[in-house]
C-alpha cells in the first residue's frame, strides 16, 4: 500500500492503495464515485471511461501509480449546477435504456466535442467505437451528440456577437 495524491473533479484527494489498483476501483471504492462503471475490466467495452487531462482513458486498466494529471469523471462533467450540454442532450433525446454504458459514452463524446464542434456521423462513430451498448442506443447517442454540438456552435456564435457588439462592430 502507498499513498497517492490525485485530483478528481478539481478536488485534491489522498488515497491509500496498492500501486496496481486500477483507477476505476480507486474512484468507485475509495472515493465513492460510482457513476463510472465496471464492464469488462480489460479495456474492451468503454463503460469505465473517464478523462485524464481531458483525454478519454479506460480506468479499468490504468493503475493508480500511473495516473498523471487531473481526472474528470461523469460526476465532474457538469459545470456547477449547470448540466453539460451532452447531459442535457442525453435527456432531451431520451438516450439511455438500462443506462449502464451511458457515463462512458458521454465521457467519450465530451472528449470528442472538446476538439470538434462539427462532428460528422463518422467522427462520432469513430470516437465512440470503443464504447459498447448492449441496449443498442447508438442512433440516439449520435443524435444527442449532434444536438450538443449545435448547442456549442450557437453558444459560441452568441459570444462572438457579444464581443463584436462590445467592440462597437457588427458581425
Ligand atoms: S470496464 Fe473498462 S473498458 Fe470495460
Ligand atoms: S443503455 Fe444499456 S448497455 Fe447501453
Amino acid at each position: 500500500m502507498a499513498k497517492y495524491e490525485i485530483t478528481v473533479n478539481a478536488v485534491k484527494q489522498i488515497v491509500e492503495a496498492s500501486p496496481d489498483m486500477p483507477l476505476l476501483w480507486v474512484l468507485r471504492d475509495k472515493l465513492k464515485l460510482t457513476g463510472t462503471k465496471y464492464g469488462c475490466g480489460i479495456a474492451q467495452c468503454g463503460s469505465c471511461t473517464v478523462h485524464v487531462e481531458g483525454e478519454p482513458v479506460r480506468s479499468c486498466m490504468l493503475p493508480i501509480s500511473a495516473v498523471s494529471g487531473s481526472v474528470t469523471t461523469i460526476e465532474g462533467l457538469a459545470d456547477g449546477g449547470n448540466l453539460h450540454p451532452l447531459q442535457t442532450a442525453w435527456i432531451d433525446h431520451d438516450v439511455p435504456q438500462c443506462g449502464y454504458c451511458q457515463s462512458g459514452q458521454i465521457m467519450s463524446a465530451a472528449a470528442l466535442l472538446a476538439n470538434n464542434r462539427t462532428p460528422t456521423d463518422t467522427d462520432i462513430d469513430e470516437a465512440l467505437a470503443g464504447n459498447y451498448c448492449r441496449c443498442g442506443t447508438y442512433i440516439r447517442i449520435r443524435a444527442a451528440v449532434h444536438s450538443a454540438a449545435s448547442y456549442y456552435r450557437a453558444d459560441e456564435q452568441t459570444e462572438t456577437h457579444a464581443i463584436d457588439a462590445e467592440n462597437g462592430g457588427a458581425s
